[in-house]
């Protein structure tokens, strides 16, 4: 967590090698962001438990509400190919105190990650900071409520 004492959420932690790989991807993805409205860019790349990448950037709609961000591009790639069980989430934004994922996002990455998944918030420069999942999302909507 951001301990908030101005350093680094980073500087207890070593990036693993297949995450620095998948922040490659995600800001290579970044370039791919169909964003007219917002001109916001924002790249993901996630990492199934069998290791592989799924990458994808914010799809925007002229609805406004039909938009789909990068993170959920990035699951929709991933469970679509048969990986629903995911281990790591890179985001790329433009700013230096790169964004967290929204809310539907978080949502949508309760159904897939686990509370100790982690989520490495980063931009163009490299990737900055360093969540577990129940750190972002601590009272998700699960599915126990429908096993009554
Ligand atoms: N966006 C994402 O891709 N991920 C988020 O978690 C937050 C927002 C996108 C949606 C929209 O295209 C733009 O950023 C501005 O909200």
């Amino acid at each position: 967590m951001d301990r908030g004492d101005g350093r680094s959420p980073l500087s207890h932690v070593t990036v693993p090698a297949k995450v620095k790989k998948a922040f490659k991807e995600a800001l290579k993805f970044r370039n791919h962001a169909y964003s007219p409205y917002s001109k916001y860019q924002v790249g993901a790349a996630l990492i199934s438990f069998r290791g592989k990448i799924f990458a994808g950037c914010n799809v925007e709609n002229s609805s406004f509400g039909a938009t789909i961000c990068a993170e959920r591009c990035a699951i929709l790639k991933s469970v679509s190919e048969g990986h629903i069980c995911l281990e790591h989430m890179v985001i790329v934004t433009e700013d230096k105190d790169p964004a967290p994922p929204c809310g539907n996002c978080l949502q949508v990455m309760a159904e897939f990650f686990g509370p100790k998944a982690s989520v490495w918030l980063a931009n163009k420069t490299g990737i900055k900071k360093h969540y577990h999942f129940k750190d972002l999302l601590t009272h998700p909507f699960g599915p126990k409520k429908f096993k009554k």
